[in-house]
């Protein structure tokens, strides 16, 4: 049987106010109710942002010397939970389906910190990390970059709602009507909320991918972190995108709901690939509606770098 049959693919719905599927919201429940610990560290993003690089670098920072079989035994995905999935496991066969739940992988864990992630829009976010003050990492990626990614995502991943063509893609994405809601609501709920919550540390793809090791710095300073300007560099080194390109434990090959024939996870890892998608007049359109939804001034992207 194909994974398109194991998987179909779900359709996106109004959920208060939010563009979701099925798959993010069966155990909201339990999503709304988690307990964080005071060290939980929270990874936030918009899909696309960079989040598993992140949950690599925060992964490494934490377990790399202690647990080092921890990088070559257990995926990504697993290590860093996605707190609101709730996702059918392929091993167990079309039905009935054993579901993985984010919330409990992350009760299960037994690293001290957590370290989850989630791409829940900020309204959504479990009052408990709030209530324990605690450390939030936020990703945010440029738009026109995000988009062309999400929409190779798409494609590839079985989980997600059929993307149908670039067009018609780009204008489902500038009304917001995509897994997880607006772009431009996320990116600014997100920021915003820094804005009251000291504790949340919010750093760009594009920053990242320009001078990793001061970026990962940052983080350490943020992390209340010591890390040797050595350890650093090694660390910048390990993270990079062709190295992550090969590590099954990051690339997410062993995820059986993509289909690595119709693109890569780890695909291109560029600022400003949007380029190759982007007609003039789509740039335009975008660049013009963007000027009427992105009005916070002190909130900067770059789309070249
Ligand atoms: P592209 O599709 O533009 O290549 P997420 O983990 O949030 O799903 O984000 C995936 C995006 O981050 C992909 O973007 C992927 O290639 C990029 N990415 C992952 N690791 C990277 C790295 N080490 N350097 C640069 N980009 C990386």
């Amino acid at each position: 049987m194909d994974k398109v049959d194991l998987f179909p693919r779900p359709q996106l719905f109004d959920f208060h106010g939010v563009s979701m599927t099925h798959y993010f919201t069966d155990n909201w429940e339990n999503i709304q109710n988690f307990q964080a610990r005071p060290d939980d560290i929270l990874i936030a993003t918009y899909p696309k942002a960079g989040t598993t690089w992140v949950s690599y670098i925060l992964d490494l920072l934490y377990f790399d010397q202690t647990s080092p079989d921890r990088q070559t035994s257990i995926p990504i995905y697993s290590r860093v939970p996605l707190l609101e999935a709730a996702v059918p496991s392929l091993k167990s066969g079309p039905s009935p389906r054993r579901i993985h739940k984010g919330t409990d992988l992350v009760d299960n864990s037994l690293t001290s910190p957590r370290l989850i992630r989630t791409h829940l829009p900020v309204q959504f976010l479990p009052k408990s990390f709030l209530e324990q003050n605690c450390r939030i990492v936020y990703v945010a990626r440029n738009g026109k970059d995000s988009v062309v990614s999400y929409f190779h995502f798409e494609r590839m991943t079985m989980i997600q709602p059929e993307p149908g063509d670039w067009s018609s893609y780009l204008q489902r994405f500038m009304e917001g009507k995509m897994v997880f809601g607006s772009w431009y609501d996320h990116v600014s709920g997100w920021w915003e909320k820094k804005q009251t919550y000291s504790n949340l540390h919010y750093i760009f793809y594009e920053d990242l991918l320009e001078d990793t090791g001061r970026e990962i710095n940052k983080l350490c300073c943020f992390l209340g972190l010591n890390a040797s300007a050595e350890e650093i560099d090694r660390l910048a080194g390990k993270v990079q995108f062709d190295n992550m390109k090969q590590d099954k434990m990051v690339n997410h090959s062993t995820f059986q709901g993509m289909d690595f024939r119709i693109s890569s996870f780890i695909r291109k890892g560029k600022v400003g690939d949007w380029r190759n998608h982007f007609t003039v007049a789509q740039s335009e359109e975008f660049d013009e509606d963007y000027k009427k939804k992105m009005k916070n001034p002190t909130l900067k992207f770059r789309t070249e770098i």
